[in-house]
Formats: structure tokens, sequence, C-alpha cells
């Protein structure tokens, strides 16, 4: 085994998603999982099969299609969660089944209500579950940081008894310390032994943490890494996968450990990241965020002008930070089109890049410069987003804003091969429009996020709006793109609609 190789197991698309207020559908899964194929991780993690059907359908999916990293799936100790994975994953070219129970006194007794025996039970019939379904069995004490270790030290013990090859150290609330939580890490592993397993870490970020500690496990011995793109997760997030590959990288010295990780696709897989669930990056998020690489100071500028070195620790390409936004035109062809479209981090089928470079075309009618950002956002609305059964379809819209009353919105959808118009006042345009759909939709989605961007910096921007709808408890987002903003919030909005049909069927929630 290569000791001085740390894997990369990315949960982006289960703790990460898991923690969005929103749900990616199975086709956004997809994409993400594809970019993170390209970025040569070792591990996805897809999902948590047996938690809902639409998770199901998202793993059999990712499982199904991208075939270089192994395909994972949660699954708790009971034998429904553990077939549940081994079913949605049995066409991956590899798949692994990652099982966990809670270890700690408080978990065991408060929301386990099982006692330390009662816990072993379920790790060896569990483990020895999983193993008949698959030589590839990674096993998880969750809030294993705050667990006794003699009994920590038994449970890892008896998980690779029963076939486990991964053990899995989760610093489930963010509670460690890096200098502790590495020496916890280093007494577990002497204590059970290293022979043929692979020893992970799994930090959460409760106290900023998260990527610390789990740096100071693979100084400890670690040799997998559990991490998300842009740090999603629950609460405060996950340790950020970019941050600690890079810190690995760029501290090769110190650590004398790497990984296999294209760091080049960081870039773009974070904005892709960041599109598809709508949270947002902060500017100065390290690795990724657009100020990483900025330097504002005189002293600064001065410094990095006579060499970059002074002021860089990496480079801005060895993350694929563009500097700028590059252009597309009306001259630009397909191919081009679709290096970019590639570049930027999407994976589109060939029906799909035909439809986007006709909606490319229609954009540069309209603007002389498309811009990456006009390009992400359409492509968002138009092809990736896209919900495939849809109640709703906007067929016309008209919006007139009078220089003293309020304004008023005249909509057209088409529901069920029927055309439904209706028209409504309101505070503002947007508000006028929103009252006009509600009119014709028969149910009263609440609208909790609503956001307005432009793509770029000029006047001619492409507007990309966002929107969160809840009803009954369930959440489901919209994204709209238009030159025109009052009809990309009017998109996003029959988007998030859509969606809450869907989602509402997914979980038998009559609408
Ligand atoms: O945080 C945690 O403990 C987890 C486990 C399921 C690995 O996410
Ligand atoms: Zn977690």
């Amino acid at each position: 085994m290569n000791d001085d190789i740390v894997r990369v197991f990315d949960t982006t698309l289960r703790d990460g998603e898991q923690a969005a207020r929103i749900n990616l559908n199975t086709g956004e899964k997809v994409q993400i999982a594809r970019q993170l194929e390209k970025l040569n991780v070792d591990i996805i993690e897809a999902g948590f099969p047996a938690s809902s059907p639409g998770d199901f359908d998202a793993v059999r999916q990712v499982a199904a299609e991208v075939r270089g990293p192994v395909i994972a799936g949660l699954a708790r100790t009971k034998e429904e969660d553990i077939t549940a994975a081994g079913n949605a994953l049995a066409s991956a070219a590899r798949f692994r089944i990652h099982t966990f129970i809670a270890t700690s006194p408080i978990h065991m007794e408060y929301k386990l209500k099982m006692t330390p025996a009662e816990v072993l039970k379920e790790v060896e019939s569990a483990v020895r579950l999983a193993a008949s379904i698959t030589s590839d069995v990674e096993f998880s004490s969750e809030d294993a940081s705050r667990s006794d270790i003699d009994f920590l030290a038994e449970v890892y013990a008896l998980a690779i008894e029963c076939g486990a090859r991964t053990l899995n150290i989760p610093d489930t609330v963010g509670y460690a310390m890096p200098n502790e939580f590495g020496e916890f890490c280093s007494n577990i592993i002497k204590r059970v032994g290293r022979d043929g397993v692979i020893w992970s870490v799994h930090c959460h970020n409760d106290l900023g943490l998260g990527v610390a500690n789990t740096l100071a496990a693979v100084r400890a011995g670690a040799r997998q890494v559990e991490c998300t793109i842009n740090g999603l997760g629950e609460r405060a997030g996950n340790a950020s996968m970019e941050e600690i590959v890079m810190g690995l990288r760029t501290r090769f010295d110190h650590f004398g450990a790497d990984t296999r990780i294209d760091t080049t696709k960081f870039f773009s897989t974070s904005k892709l990241v960041s599109h598809l669930t709508g949270v947002p990056v902060q500017p100065n998020k390290a690795v990724v965020g657009i100020n990483a690489f900025a330097h504002e100071a005189g002293i600064h500028q001065h410094g990095v002008l006579c060499n970059r070195a002074t002021y860089e620790i990496m480079t801005p390409e060895s993350v694929g930070s563009p500097g700028t936004d590059l252009h597309l035109g009306k001259h630009s062809g397909k191919h081009a089109f679709g290096e970019r479209v590639e570049q930027l981090g999407y994976h589109l089928t060939s029906d799909q890049l035909v439809e986007a470079f006709e909606y490319f075309k229609t954009l540069c009618d309209k603007k002389k410069d498309v811009s990456d950002g006009d390009i992400e956002a359409f492509l968002m609305d138009r092809i990736i987003q896209a919900t495939p059964v849809r109640q709703y379809e906007l067929m016309d819209y008209a919006v007139t804003i009078g220089s003293g009353g309020k304004p008023t919105a005249s909509i057209t959808l088409s529901h069920k091969n029927q055309d439904i118009t209706e028209a409504a006042v309101g505070n503002g345009p947007v508000d006028a429009a929103y009252r006009a759909i509600l009119r014709i939709l028969n149910f009263e989605p609440e609208l909790t996020e609503f956001k307005i961007r432009a793509t770029s910096e000029q006047a001619d921007a492409v507007g990309e709006a966002h929107v969160i709808l809840r009803y009954k408890d369930i959440r489901a987002q919209g994204r709209g793109a238009s030159t025109d903003i009052i009809e990309a919030t009017i998109r996003a909005y029959i988007e998030a609609v859509n969606r809450l049909y869907s989602a509402a069927a997914a979980r038998e929630v009559a609408i």
C-alpha cells in the first residue's frame, strides 16, 4: 500500500447536500459527480439510499454513470439500509457500503437508547452483512471524538474482524482540537493496528477547525480524508476539500503525503457547486474565494510585481482561478463554446450541447459579449435544472410599470395542455407577477428566499434569480436567467413550483 497517498473521500452529495436547505435533483447530483470524477477524487459518497426514494435514485444514477471513482452509499446499521445501499450501488464499476453507528456515551444513551454491548452487536451484524455484498466496506463510529477510547478500540477491532477495510474516525460535532485529535487518532491507530486497513477522518467545522483537525490526523497516520467542496455540510459544515488538498500539496515538506487530486479543477468545481446549491462562496474563502489571490495593499502589490512568491504561497493557476472572465461572442463556434462549457465544470450530453448552443446564439443576438457568468446562468436555467415532469410552463408575461400607480402583471402559464392567464397588481413588478402566478396555482407556497444578481459587471449582463419556496415543510429551489430580470424572476418561481410538485410526489404529499 502506497503510504504517502491520502485518499480523498468526497461527501458533498451526502453530508453537504443534507445540510443545504434545498434538495439537489438527480441531474444536478450527476453533474457534480462528473466534475468530482474530473477532479480525480478517490471516492464519491453519492447519498444515503435508504433516506428517501430521491436519494436512492440519485445514488443509482451516479453509480451507473460515473465510472472512475469508487461510489459509496451511506447506511445505518439497519438491515434495510445496507440492502438499499447495495441495491442502489449495484451497477457501479466499484462501490463501497459505508455503515455507521454512534459510540459516544451521550449518543448511545439519549439517541440510540442502546448499551455499549448492544452497539457492538449492531456493528457486528451490519459489517458482516455489508461485507457479504461487497469487499469494500467502511465503518464509522459517529461522534468518535467524544467516545471512550477503550470502547472505540474494541468497536474498530470488531469492525475489522467482520470485514471493514476503511475505519473512519469522525469528529461529528467539531469538538476536537488539532493536537488532541492528532494524538487521539494516533492512539487508536496504534492500538487497533493498520495492517490491511485504511484509517480515515471526517471532521466537522463547528469551531472552524475541520481542516486543521483533518491535517493533524494525516500527520498521525490517517490516509483517507472525508470532506466537501466549499466546506458544505451540517451546521458550520465539513472540512473543505480544497483547503485540505492545498495544505498537503503546498506543505508536502511537512506532511510527506499528497493526494491524487487535479487541483486545477478546484475553482470551476467550487463555482459549479455554489451555483447548483445556491450557497455562495465567501469572497475571502481560502483557495477558491474570488479574493483568494487578490492583492490590495500597495506594499503587497509591489512585492508581487517583483516576485509573486513574496505574497503567494500557491499560484492562482494551480487551483484553476481564471483571474478574468473570458468572453465569447457570435463568431464563436460550437466547438469553442463546448470547450468553455467543459472548462466551467459542466458535462452535457451531445443533445444538451446542441440545445445550449442554440440558446447561446440567441443570447449573442441580444448582447455583444457573452461572459462565463452569462453562460453558467442560462445553462443552469435552461439545460441542467429542468425538472423532467413539469406541471407549469411559462407561455407569456407582460408587466406594466407606470410612473405613479402600482405595477400590474399579466401571466399566462400552460398547465395540463391548457393556457391559463391571470393578472394582478403588486407593490413592485415582481410582487405583481408572483401574485398573478398564485392566482393560477391551486395552492399557496410560501416564498422563503429571493435573490437577484447580475452575472457580470456590464449593464447588459444576464440577470439571474434564485428563489426558495416552501409548502408543508417541503422546500424547493428554482433559478431563472434572462436578459430581462422580470422574466428571470418569473422563471425561477415557476421552476421552484415544478420542483415542489416533484418533491411532494416523491414523499407522497398531496398538493
Ligand atoms: O458526521 C458524522 O459523524 C457523519 C458520519 C455518518 C460519518 O457524517
Ligand atoms: Zn458528518
